[in-house]
């Protein structure tokens, strides 16, 4: 089978832009526009337009299929939303420099070209977001059971195999193994290294098998899909403790949120806030959609700062419904 390899790289809206070169014999795409950078912003009318692309590099056994993450967003949101043209190339490392088409995307409609013909398809973003959970007691400290609990206190439940494969696609990287829905016990690897199965095992999902579900004890993957209220981050004159910051949320008309409505909320609503809040069970932690100084790591994500200490004084987020 000819397999697609050395360069991918995608062209939003026929902008143009030179890139730096790179080079492996895996797969390598680029969002051109912005260079080495792995986090676009485009602006059109005011209107800015987000492209993401999680894992700069995506490497992938001959033969086998291949997925190139990539997001885009409009802000402020657009109705009706515009349809965005992507178009994917191919540029050959060793050709004669000559860009072949790939695929072109309008909207959900997408149409290929050439040797790709019929082998490339377009896969809508997975409404989903799997989060990795453990226990406040500790770290692999849950049954089969007691995971699946964990997960529903946070507004979720446990990921099959396909959610944590997706958000393994997606660049979610994890060295703790964690219970699925299936029994098993997984932990995603983005970037292979000695703490987490050996350094020369290829990047994957790693599979511990089926576990005994009452004696063995892991952490939890947990998966949510949906959010149907607001999180916010409280304004509030004061920091607070736990007991404080639930009260403060209860007394605002909501809930101190749950850190599966934080993962949907950062998820699919894009909050951002550099601010450590408490949640309901007792973790603070804070969702980063675009990293900067002082926020974290240079990844997106909800940073989080474990259980700490009840009295101490932190902000909060609170969750509220809107009938
Ligand atoms: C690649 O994906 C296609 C479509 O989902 C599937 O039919 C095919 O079996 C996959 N091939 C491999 C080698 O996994
Ligand atoms: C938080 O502070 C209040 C006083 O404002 C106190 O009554 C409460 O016990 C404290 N909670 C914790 C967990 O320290």
């Amino acid at each position: 089978m000819w397999i697609l390899r050395h360069l991918l790289v995608f062209l939003m809206h026929l902008l143009l832009g030179s890139f730096a070169e790179r080079f492996s014999n895996g797969y390598y795409y680029q969002d051109i526009v912005n260079g080495n950078d792995n986090y676009g912003e485009m602006y059109y009318h005011r209107i800015r337009l987000y492209v993401e692309s999680p894992q700069t590099l995506v490497s992938a056994v001959q033969g086998s299929n291949a997925t190139l993450p990539c997001y885009y967003r409009y802000e402020p949101k657009l109705s009706p939303t515009r349809r965005a043209r992507v178009k994917w190339f191919w540029l050959p490392i060793n050709g004669d420099g000559q860009e072949r088409d790939v695929m072109v995307a309008i909207g959900a409609h997408y149409r290929s070209y050439g040797d790709f013909k019929g082998r490339v398809r377009l896969r809508r973003g997975a409404p989903g977001v799997v989060f990795p959970y453990y226990s406040h007691r500790g770290r692999y400290l849950m049954n089969f059971h007691e995971a699946e609990e964990a997960c529903k206190n946070q507004d979720s439940h446990l990921a099959t195999f396909e959610q944590l494969f997706a958000a393994w696609e997606e660049g979610l990287d994890w060295c703790n193994a964690g219970w699925l829905a299936d029994g098993t016990a997984q932990y995603p690897v983005s970037v292979p290294r000695e703490a987490c199965g050996g350094s020369d095992l290829a990047p994957g999902v790693r599979s511990f098998g089926f576990r005994d579900k009452s004696l063995d004890q892991f952490d939890a993957f947990c998966f949510t899909s949906s959010i149907r209220g607001e999180v916010y981050f409280l304004q509030h004159p004061i920091k607070l403790n736990f007991t404080e910051a639930a009260e403060a949320c209860h007394n605002d008309g909501g809930h101190i949120a749950k850190v599966g409505q934080l993962y949907a909320a950062w998820r699919f609503v894009g909050l951002d806030q550099c601010d450590a809040g408490w949640l309901a069970d007792g973790s603070v932690r804070y969702p980063i959609i675009k990293p900067r100084m002082n926020c974290g790591p240079s990844e997106p994500g909800v940073r989080s700062f474990g259980f700490p200490p009840k009295h101490l004084k932190h902000g909060v987020y609170c969750y509220k419904v809107h009938w």
